[in-house]
């Protein structure tokens, strides 16, 4: 062996030693801190919709207590602080399964993390859903409780039927996608309907006639926001949801940013997404009359700055047949785009942010969630906020500054090589939630309308008047 890689070997092992501790403590703190039970009962209580008690959340066997790492010492590095912050569990065997095709998949002695909602803040779950290990087969893995079972399938019942969700009947979508956890099976079947361990209606919910079960988890699926979904005033129906936003049990974006390594947000620019440029800001719009006034900000903007507004509401024109010419355009003639909302909604991000915008070359301007949910789902530096400005004239300044410098122009194209969209397995994710509701009290929304649609969760002016408006209360 060379010389060298000895004192190479040594060196990582100390690494490795230092790096495996801090995960170590990183679990220990998370599992052990009565005060992170506390805030989990309090933003519940506060949230007011979510009935359950919250002892149970993550009280899993700590299988790291053997490990007996050396507090003293690691809290005398000064980084540990960073280090921990910038550690996420989920990648401490490498890259997983569903940002990886050979990734990491979860094993039995893996943790269930946090995987319930805690609160608007804490983030959508989705990567510690995805990560659920199948942790009952035998009853004999450490984190199974004794005397468990075989996981027998969970039953899911469509009462939209089997269309609507584009997928086959059966345990086929969840053997398909190799699902780490497989148990589960989809009928339309209305015969099985009572005894279906859960329902999942989709946008459209009429009360089933069977008696209902306690043990019967009924789960409303919506895809688009309160202005534009069915008005359900039934009470104490949903025990779940699967929506856009942040604090549904099962959250479904229209698409998901991960990060490779969180540690890495931004790798300098190689090409320059300026050149040979002419036009500045685009549009692609054809309902003129959303409720969140998007076309009067775009017309007062373009007082300041050409904006070329393609579809009904203007102009310019660009065949729908031509779908994927339209989307070039984006990325070879113009500057910026506007991927304004319909609504503005708390979370309620789509594709025309995701996939028009940073799907192209294009800098994207948005109008819908407030800055702070952007901010929460897209990536580091990537969009300009309408409401970072006073005025569509201010607004207009800055787009000009940044037409006129290449380099704080390509400075939100930083996050392109950082990390990727990935599939979020809804299907996958679910039939683990299932198993899991087994180890957690029950849970409902007693009143889904106000949840859905009450308080601010959607506002027709901009959400910088509104915090205007709430500071000089
Ligand atoms: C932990 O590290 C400190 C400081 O390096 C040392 O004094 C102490 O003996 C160590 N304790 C154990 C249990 O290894
Ligand atoms: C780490 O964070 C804690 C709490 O926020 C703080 O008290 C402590 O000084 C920090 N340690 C270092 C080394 O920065
Ligand atoms: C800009 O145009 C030149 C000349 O047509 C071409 O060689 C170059 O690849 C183009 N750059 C980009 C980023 O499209
Ligand atoms: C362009 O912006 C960069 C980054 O802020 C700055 O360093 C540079 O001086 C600017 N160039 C010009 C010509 O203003
Ligand atoms: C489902 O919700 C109902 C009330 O709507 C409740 O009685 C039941 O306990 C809940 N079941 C589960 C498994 O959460």
């Amino acid at each position: 062996m060379p010389r060298v890689s000895v004192r190479r070997l040594f060196v990582y092992a100390i690494y490795t030693v230092v790096v495996t501790s801090l995960v170590m403590l990183a679990f220990h703190v998370q599992q052990q801190n009565p005060l992170w039970i506390k805030v989990l009962e309090q933003s519940s209580g506060q949230d007011g919709y979510y009935q359950h008690n919250s002892k149970e959340l993550d009280d899993e066997p700590n299988n790291f207590d053997v490990i007996n790492n050396n507090e003293s010492k690691i809290s005398a590095d000064n980084d540990i602080n960073k280090t921990i912050a910038s550690m996420n569990p989920l990648r401490r065997h490498g890259l997983p399964w569903y940002i990886k095709n050979d990734g990491y998949r979860p094993s039995q002695d893996d943790l269930v993390y946090n995987v319930w909602p805690v609160s608007r803040l804490k983030g959508d779950r989705i990567e510690e859903q995805l990560m659920i290990p199948s942790r009952n087969i035998d009853g004999t893995s450490s984190n199974v409780p004794a005397g468990a079972l075989k996981p027998n399938l969970k039953k899911i019942f469509l009462p939209n039927g089997l269309g609507s969700w584009q997928t086959k009947s059966g345990q086929k979508v969840f053997t398909e996608q190799k699902c780490p956890v497989d148990r589960c099976s989809l009928t339309s079947n209305r015969d099985e309907a009572a005894n279906a361990d859960a329902i999942m209606f989709k946008d459209f919910f009429a009360s089933p006639s069977h008696q209902r079960s306690p043990h019967q988890i009924w789960i409303m699926y919506m895809l688009e926001c309160p202005l534009h979904t069915q008005y359900i005033r039934e009470k104490d129906v949903f025990n779940w949801t699967a929506t856009y936003k942040s604090e549904s049990e099962l959250v479904t974006p229209y698409e998901k940013w991960v990060y490779y390594d969180e540690k890495i947000k931004r790798k300098p620019v190689i090409t320059n997404f300026a050149a040979n440029k002419t036009k500045k800001v685009a549009w692609f719009v054809s309902n003129c009359g959303a409720k969140n006034n998007r076309l009067e900000y775009a017309h007062a903007l373009q007082k300041h700055i050409d904006v070329d507004i393609y579809g009904s509401c203007g102009t310019k024109n660009c065949p729908r047949h031509s779908g994927d010419h339209c989307l070039d355009i984006l990325s070879t003639d113009y500057k910026f785009y506007l991927a304004f909302e319909n609504s503005n909604c708390r979370d309620y991000i789509t594709e025309k942010f995701y996939v028009n915008g940073l799907g192209s070359k294009v800098l994207p301007i948005v109008m819908g969630a407030p800055r702070a949910d952007y901010e929460k789902h897209a990536p580091e530096h990537s969009f300009i906020h309408v409401d970072d400005f006073a005025s569509p004239k201010q607004l207009a300044d800055y787009l000009h500054l940044l037409n006129s410098n290449d380099t704080l122009y390509n400075e939100y194209f930083e996050w392109k090589e950082t990390g990727q969209f990935i599939n979020t397995y809804f299907f996958c994710r679910l039939c683990s939630m299932l198993h899991e509701a087994s180890y957690s009290p029950p849970r409902y929304y007693d009143d889904f309308n106000e949840w859905w649609r009450g308080g601010t969760n959607c506002i027709k002016g901009s959400w910088r008047d509104l915090e205007k408006h709430q500071r000089n209360k």
